[in-house]
């Protein structure tokens, strides 16, 4: 894209695109993309870049400064609200580029820099509070750890309204064309937050809700985090929609039915299951085989729907991998607050469903009916027994 853009008069957009990338973190599928967000705030006094990007898109990051400074001009300060490597990669390059560019960091975020980078010396030490004048322009940061990780921090140009806030507020899907959300049709955008939220974000909510405190009394123009749209027109939108996920309030009254099943007899049982909550009423429902739909479809369900049933066979003295891999996963979110039904099968040993609930034994859930046990194929008991389990649920979802 082209990625000169002037966001506000004395703030440009100079991050990257990347839409080459199939897995962020390694991990989660990107089919729309994802953006590097990195802006340059120019004062009269001084410069400054705010975050930066991945590694290997450095070059266009910095034939973007160059454009929107001209001859001459260099960078003093880049600030680093956020330390993973999709922001810093580039961090050497930018310096081989302009030796004599500061670093502007908390005490932590500075060790990473030394510990991921090597680099140490021409660096500013900021703390809570503290701000950092560019004339006309003041930078104020504001210290939210483990949004995402430990060090990251916010930066608000005071004069302007305009905060940075790292990954919090951001979202998967690279820009097109357009970086403000009052210049595009932004809808696209709020799924696939929902799914960056669940992926990335999820396991800190508390931290989340403690920097949703702080920003409170903050009169924000602009929200520009590090992935997706700058939101103005929307952003009460995006901060609500970040405040409740946080807390763990489902999006909506819907199921996600998560199962795993070998030669269809647990899917028969899924199958049940949703049938019966559609027969009930439930209009939200998405039956997700698990060994066929990745972890982040499965945890942005989980995260949307108040809803959720599980069902999986047992292998090998346990719970099926893949379903195993996915409460393990929203385990680790502390998924908390959703009405829930489970339904194990077995041939000899009936291990399941007690997997299921040692997986979810620390996730604040409220199970709403008995488990289902299914020797194995499910017979026509068996099957009823699904679908009063499901009565159940959509009861629990009024
Ligand atoms: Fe976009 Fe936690 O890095």
């Amino acid at each position: 894209m082209d990625m000169n853009m002037e966001i506000t008069d004395n703030v440009h957009y100079i991050g990257v695109n990347d839409r080459t990338t199939q897995l962020f973190e390694a991990l989660w599928p990107l089919p729309a993309g994802v953006s590097y967000n990195s802006y340059l705030v120019t004062g009269s006094e001084a410069t400054a870049i705010i975050d930066g990007v991945e590694l290997t898109h450095a070059a266009q990051q910095i034939e973007a400064i160059k454009r929107v400074l001209g001859p001459g001009r260099k960078p003093d300060y880049l600030v680093i609200n956020h330390m993973e490597p999709d922001h810093s990669g580039a961090i050497e390059v930018l310096r081989r580029e302009w030796p004599e560019l500061i670093i502007a960091g908390n005490a932590q975020t500075l060790r990473m820099v030394k510990g991921f980078y090597g680099a140490e010396g021409r660096t500013l030490a900021v703390r809570d509070g503290d701000t950092l004048p560019l004339g006309g322009a003041t930078l104020r940061f504001a210290l939210t750890p483990m949004v995402h990780w430990p060090e990251t921090m916010m930066t608000l140009v005071e004069e302007q309204g305009v905060l940075f806030s790292g990954d919090a507020f951001g979202c998967f899907g690279a820009l097109n064309g357009a970086v403000v959300d009052r210049e595009m049709d932004c809808d696209r955008y709020f799924p696939e937050m929902v799914r960056y939220y669940a992926c990335i974000v999820g396991r800190y909510g508390r931290f989340v809700q403690r920097a949703l405190e702080r920003l409170k009394d903050v009169d924000i123009k602009m929200l520009c985090p590090t992935h997706g749209p700058v939101w103005t027109e929307r952003a009460a939108e995006v901060t609500g929609l970040y405040d409740r996920l946080s807390r763990y309030e489902a999006l909506d009254d819907g199921v996600a039915v998560v199962y795993g099943s070998m030669y269809g007899h647990t899917e028969r049982m899924a199958e049940a299951i949703a049938g019966e909550l559609a027969r009930q009423g439930v209009r939200n429902i998405e039956v997700l085989n698990a060994s066929h739909t990745t972890l982040d479809v499965i945890l942005a369900a989980a995260f949307r729907h108040k809803g959720l049933a599980v069902a999986a066979p047992t292998y090998s003295d346990g719970l099926f991998p893949p379903v195993a891999h996915a409460l393990e996963a929203l385990s680790v979110r502390c998924l908390a607050g959703r009405k829930v039904i489970l339904a194990g099968s077995h041939t000899w040993a009936h291990k399941a469903v007690p997997a299921m609930k040692e997986l979810l034994a620390g996730c604040d859930l409220v199970e709403v009916a008995e488990p289902v046990k299914a020797l194995q194929a499910p017979d026509d008991d068996a099957l009823e027994a699904c679908r009063e389990s499901a009565r159940a649920l959509a009861a629990a979802l009024r």
